[in-house]
């Protein structure tokens, strides 16, 4: 149950394109903790089901799935990230809009909330866990050592996102990304399980006008606070 190890966990959850993926990764990279991307597991449940031919809002399938799912997170040679499903390299259909708007529809139901659960409480070990999603200090870590809510403004996190995926190759329009964000966003506001919302105990952290560098130093500021990890720890 979340809360009754001693594993400290930092939640950073937020909406898409808030920087928590960057800002998450750096954090665990400075401090030598652990990661939990779990919004990648929603888009692999999203994959998984496309890629067993489910059409439609099949849902005690795609909660099958996201339980059964054997997933690999691991590093290329050339440092970027390597995922595997079912032994399959799904590492650039994981980052596509598609993957995203899937995990996006598969996210709101319950039973496929519930089968990943436990998969993200077990990825707490020592020393610590980053734990980047949009519930993870709401549901997932109630009793987190230190909760962060990363907000920027619609505006920029579409251009960061555009920037992101065009940065990878890929061929995006901004408005049509503008209008994806602001569908997914209200999509993930307003779900009636594990809404995306500031948990009470939060600090919430608008990154809008702030580069990568600041944000993380800020976060490793408030967990130097919490006596998480030492003072003087570099992105
Ligand atoms: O962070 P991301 O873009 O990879 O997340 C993809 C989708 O998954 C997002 O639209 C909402 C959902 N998600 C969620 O509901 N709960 C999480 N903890 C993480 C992601």
């Amino acid at each position: 149950m979340a809360g009754s190890s001693s594993i400290p966990v930092v939640c950073i959850d937020g909406p898409s394109g808030s920087g928590k993926g960057t800002i998450s990764r750096a954090v665990a990279r400075a401090a030598g903790w652990h990661l939990l991307d779990s919004g990648a597991l929603y888009r692999l449940v999203a994959l998984a089901g496309a890629a067993a031919g489910i059409t439609g809002d099949d849902v005690p399938r795609h909660a099958a799935l996201a339980r059964a799912m054997r997933v690999e997170f691991g590093w290329r040679p050339d440092g970027d990230e390597q995922v595997r499903l079912d032994g399959r390299d799904v590492s650039a259909e994981l980052r596509s809009e598609t993957a995203g708007a899937g995990a996006s529809r598969v996210a709101a139901w319950p039973e496929v909330r519930a089968a990943l659960l436990e998969r993200q409480r077990a990825s707490a070990r020592a020393p610590g866990l980053i734990a980047d999603g949009r519930d993870m200090g709401t549901v997932v870590f109630p009793d987190a050592s230190l909760k962060i809510f990363l907000t920027a403004t619609p505006e920029e996190r579409a251009l960061r996102r555009y920037k992101q995926l065009k940065d990878k190759g890929s061929a995006v329009n901004l408005a049509a990304l503008s209008r994806e964000i602001a569908e997914r966003d209200l999509r993930d506001r307003t779900r009636q399980v594990a809404p995306l919302r500031p948990a009470a105990d939060a600090c919430v952290i608008d990154s809008t006008g702030l580069n990568v560098e600041a944000v993380v130093a800020r976060v490793l500021d408030l967990g130097v606070a919490r006596r998480l990890w030492p003072q003087g720890l570099k992105a």
